[in-house]
């Protein structure tokens, strides 16, 4: 059993070693393949295949698998390791210690929007992009988005999901606005004067390489889905009657049938069910 813990707690010499085996797990090929897992199950809700990953009931069980495989692989370097998280709703700007030069680095330079502060810094050498490029090989982001200011969610606005007694609705995508916790935090569910919340309004705050199939090039990736996944937690302790939905597979009239994860459906490319992974315990804890 490990500890993730708030990075905002990370000693100096805590931070350089996470950084450091960020570094060897690119240099050796592992982070790239992450990179590609991710893009290959980022499916739509306009397409007819099978939604395992988002705008579905399964973002948060997948998403949770999906740091294991990454967290693992940094364990296996440096077993004092776990993937920090982040509270996007208390460390809210540009200016916190997130973005500093000794952990992530900053936010984009105008003009194309380079990161050129911290290790992943393309001029650095470290960290070229090899999956999802579009046009440089370095690493975007747009903190804040100044040119069209967007905030990071507040607590109210993560509260207000985590109120949801229930997990997720049909039509189980991201159209599903009567309720549900689980499109709520994902962030498609929003009032019609916004556009993103929570998850997806973290996604567009930092921009560049975050908002699209290929997120998991911004390292700022795993501590954001870290604290995803310890709000799924939060839901759960809040809500102790409530349960994982959908419970069985869709009857067959349902036009969601063979496109999302019931509970006790495998999620590719795991062998591993919804069902196992609604807790964590003995393995890893929040502090
Ligand atoms: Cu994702
Ligand atoms: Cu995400």
């Amino acid at each position: 059993m490990y500890t993730r813990r708030n990075h905002k707690h990370l000693t100096r010499a805590q931070k350089q070693a996470f950084v450091a085996a960020v570094l060897e797990l690119k240099r050796n090929g592992t982070y790239d393949d992450l990179v590609r897992t991710h893009q290959r199950y980022f499916v739509p809700d306009d397409d007819d295949g099978l939604r395992v990953g988002h705008m579905t009931p399964s973002f948060f069980p997948w998403h949770r698998r999906y740091l294991l495989e990454f967290e693992n692989a940094l364990r296996a370097l440096d077993s004092s390791l776990s993937v920090p998280y982040w509270d996007w709703t208390t460390d809210n700007t540009p200016a916190a210690a997130l973005w500093g030069e000794d952990f992530l680095g900053g936010t984009g330079r105008a003009g194309d929007r380079q990161v050129m502060t911290g290790a992943f810094a393309y001029e650095r050498g470290n960290w070229p992009i090899r999956v999802g490029v579009t046009d440089g090989h370095y690493l975007t982001r747009n903190l804040g988005r100044p040119d069209r200011p967007i905030a990071l969610p507040t607590a109210a606005e993560l509260q207000w999901a985590v109120e949801d007694p229930v997990y997720d609705a049909s039509p189980w995508d991201s159209t599903a606005s009567g309720g549900g916790f689980r499109n709520k935090l994902e962030g498609w569910a929003a009032p019609r004067s916004e556009r993103w919340r929570n998850h997806n309004k973290v996604h567009q705050w930092i921009g560049g390489h975050m908002t699209g199939a290929t997120s998991p090039n911004d390292p700022a990736f795993w501590l954001h889905h870290s604290f995803v996944d310890l709000v799924w937690d939060r839901w759960q302790a809040r809500h102790p009657d409530s349960g994982y939905l959908p419970a069985g597979p869709l009857g067959i009239a349902d036009r969601q049938r063979g496109r999302v994860i019931s509970l006790d459906e495998a999620m590719p490319p795991w062998d591993q069910t919804p069902h196992e992974l609604l807790g964590h315990q003995g393995v890893y804890r929040y502090e």
